[in-house]
């Protein structure tokens, strides 16, 4: 289809520009525009490049009058309004296996710290404590991991967690139990994870399907001190009941790189500052992804993605 001009409106790798460049497409990177001088700005370019903070949405899409192609240079596209971007005849691309590697690591490195209290531990200590009783843990080794959504971050988390002698067992109604011993995971329906799982990890889309797929019906049926991680979006554990679990002591701990609002401050629900500020929650602010080498492959992923539209060539990514 050809593609003259591409605007980036998010930080990126330079990796980026680069490959666009070298292939002979007019690169202009403007982050931090305002809606308005977004709407302003996209009439002149075939193609945009977003990370998260940019929201792609009908009259961006609308406003686009040569635009042909929006590219996000991460896994989901909940910045981007997809089905507007349909009805325009506009493709939409992500990088899904770019940061997949990072997520994992960066999930497991959450179960890791809660079950030592590292981060609790650790803000102790600045404050100038020396407590060596508050922070008893305990051991991975032969702990049930349920992992919830068993793609491509979800098996990289399964593997690596074997390493620390946990049992994982998990589910996903794309995946099979033959495939799923393939990677080390004893397939189990849902209601049989909430009874088994010590630690339990999410790692699907939020889709109708799994919104609040962890609510209050689910937290009670799992095991008393169970212990939670999000890192996949905002919006699959409900977070009220998972505050309310945290103050009954049903969960042992949770630990959240993602949030229904993000930043979390920006929520207006009632029970966010607590729920943030309870002393078996720890979090991140969606870091899932931001490591230097999963920022390199999700921009190069992109970058290529965009020149083999411009070619005609064979297409990945949604
Ligand atoms: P993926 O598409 O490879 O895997 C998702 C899996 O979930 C699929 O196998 C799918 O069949 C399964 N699934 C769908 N509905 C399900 C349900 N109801 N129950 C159980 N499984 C279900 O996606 P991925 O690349 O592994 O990413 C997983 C999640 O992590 C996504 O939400 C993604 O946006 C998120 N993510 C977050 C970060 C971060 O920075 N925090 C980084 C990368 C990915
Ligand atoms: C993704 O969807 O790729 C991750 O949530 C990370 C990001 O937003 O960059």
């Amino acid at each position: 289809m050809g593609l003259k001009s591409v605007l980036i409106t998010d930080p990126l790798d330079p990796i980026c520009e680069q490959i666009l460049g070298s292939a002979g497409v007019e690169v202009t990177t403007k982050t931090k525009l305002t809606k308005e001088e977004l709407l302003k700005e996209i009439k002149n370019y075939e193609g945009l490049i977003v990370r998260s903070s940019t929201q792609v949405t009908e009259d961006v899409i609308n406003a686009g009058e040569k635009l042909k192609i929006v590219g996000r240079a991460g896994t989901g596209v909940d910045n981007i309004d997809t089905d507007a971007a349909t009805r325009s005849g506009v493709m939409v691309m992500n990088t899904p296996g770019g940061n997949t590697l990072s997520a994992a690591e960066h999930t497991c490195a959450l179960i890791v710290a809660l079950s030592k209290h590292i981060a609790q531990a650790c803000a102790s200590l600045k404050s100038g404590k020396w407590d060596r009783k508050t922070f008893l843990g305990e051991e991975l080794n032969g702990k049930v991991l349920g992992i919830i959504g068993l793609g491509r971050v979800g098996r990289e988390v399964a593997s690596r967690m074997q390493a620390f002698g946990m049992q994982t067992i998990g589910y996903d109604p794309m995946i099979s139990g033959e495939v799923s011993a393939q990677f080390g995971v004893e397939f189990k329906e849902l209601n049989e994870i909430w009874k088994l799982a010590d630690y339990i990890t999410l790692h699907v889309p939020l889709i109708p399907q799994t919104a609040n797929l962890i609510g209050s019906d689910v937290i009670a049926k799992c095991k008393k001190g169970v212990k939670i991680v999000n890192v996949a979006r905002g919006g699959i554990l409900d977070e009220e009941a998972l505050f309310h679990g945290l103050q009954s002591g049903q969960v042992g701990g949770a630990a959240l790189d993602v949030f229904n609002v993000e930043p979390p401050t920006k929520s207006d629900a009632a029970y966010i500052k607590e729920l943030i500020e309870h002393p078996r929650l720890i979090a991140t602010p969606h870091l899932g992804a931001s490591t230097a080498e999963a920022q390199f492959r999700v921009a190069k992923d992109i970058a290529e993605q965009f020149i083999d539209v411009a070619k005609g060539r064979p297409l990945v990514g949604l």
